[in-house]
């Protein structure tokens, strides 16, 4: 790290620190992080000139989607999340425009949904995390992928992600993500830091006063895994701690081993901002430590799970997710 002068009185800043994120840094020589081929027609910023225009077909299937997870997620979904469906009215009909949707995000939150055309780097990611740019698959699946798709879709960046960044608390914990991004590159420690993002953002439980409800984007964006997350005796749920999460591996193919459960926003939030994760990557190694099936002895158990449904094989070999 190289320390640059700077005048008496003032905090010293650093070379390789990305700074008010304003402009895209470079990405630190060294750094691993999985090589995507830009397309030729998008820029630095990996953003698309426009959203696509989705054919009548494509509107359906967002409405027979949007309609598909409405009945599950009621008593199930995180009262943020069903607040920001609402307020951002996702089920007026068809794919939401994203001009008018970052409008209303951008008048709640002050974040903007923007459309990417697949996966984009991590730096890339980040920055626009940073700076309250949701980047958004432009494309929607087909009737064929219509339960599960692997490459992020329209339907699961918007209506999975986007309905919580009108939380205000959520938006300043997105945010902040974004910006700790930077230091988990500069420590190599993206796996670690890519773990938290997979708990909390994509499979994330919080305790409500009613009881358990999902806000992760993977469990609400399908309709497979909000009951098995929610009511199945097979998995963990477990408190989340920080320094716990991103020493786990993760599974990107099937239904969660071990969910992680917040008290609140404000709880994750105070949690993930207030820890010093160059002290925490420090001490990490560059692998997982503990499985993801896991239960050690500092964990603050809500539910020990019989993990049955992974025992007997998990996805593809018949188990039920009970
Ligand atoms: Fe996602």
């Amino acid at each position: 790290m190289t320390l640059i002068l700077a005048p008496p009185g003032a905090e010293p800043r650093t070379l390789d620190e990305p700074g008010d994120f304003a402009k895209l840094p470079d990405l630190p020589a060294g750094v691993f992080t999985a090589p995507l081929q830009r397309p030729v027609h998008v820029g630095a910023d990996w953003l698309e000139p426009a959203q696509r225009d989705y054919s009548r077909a494509d509107h359906a299937i967002w409405d027979d989607l949007y309609a598909r997870q409405m009945d599950l997620l009621p008593g199930r979904a995180a009262s943020a999340f069903l607040a920001g469906t609402q307020k951002l009215a996702l089920g007026r009909g068809g794919v939401p425009e994203f001009a008018r949707l970052s409008a209303e995000l951008g008048a709640l939150t002050g974040w903007s949904v923007v459309p990417v055309p697949m996966l984009i780097p991590d730096h890339v990611f980040f920055w626009h995390l940073a700076n309250r740019r949701f980047p958004a698959g432009n494309f929607i699946r087909t009737r064929e992928t219509f339960d599960y798709i692997e490459e992020p879709d329209v339907f699961h960046d918007v209506f999975g992600h986007v309905p919580m960044l009108a939380d205000p608390v959520y938006a300043d914990y997105m945010q902040e993500y974004g910006r700790a991004g930077w230091k988990a590159m500069r420590h190599n420690r993206l796996k670690a830091l890519g773990s938290l993002y997979w708990y909390t953002v994509e499979f994330g439980l919080v305790m409500e006063r009613e009881g358990l409800r999902a806000y992760g984007a993977g469990i609400l964006s399908g309709p497979s895994e909000i009951r098995f997350a929610l009511e199945a005796r097979s998995p963990n749920r477990i408190h989340l701690n920080v320094d716990r999460v991103v020493r786990t591996d993760y599974v990107i193919d099937d239904l969660q081993p071990t969910y992680f459960v917040i008290e609140s926003f404000t709880d994750l939030y105070r949690q993930t901002v207030e820890r010093d994760f160059d002290t925490l990557y420090q001490g990490l190694g560059p692998g997982f430590t503990y499985a993801n099936t896991a239960v050690i002895d500092v964990d603050n158990v809500i539910q020990r799970g019989t993990l049955e449904y992974h025992l007997r094989g998990g996805r593809g070999s018949g188990a039920t997710p009970v």
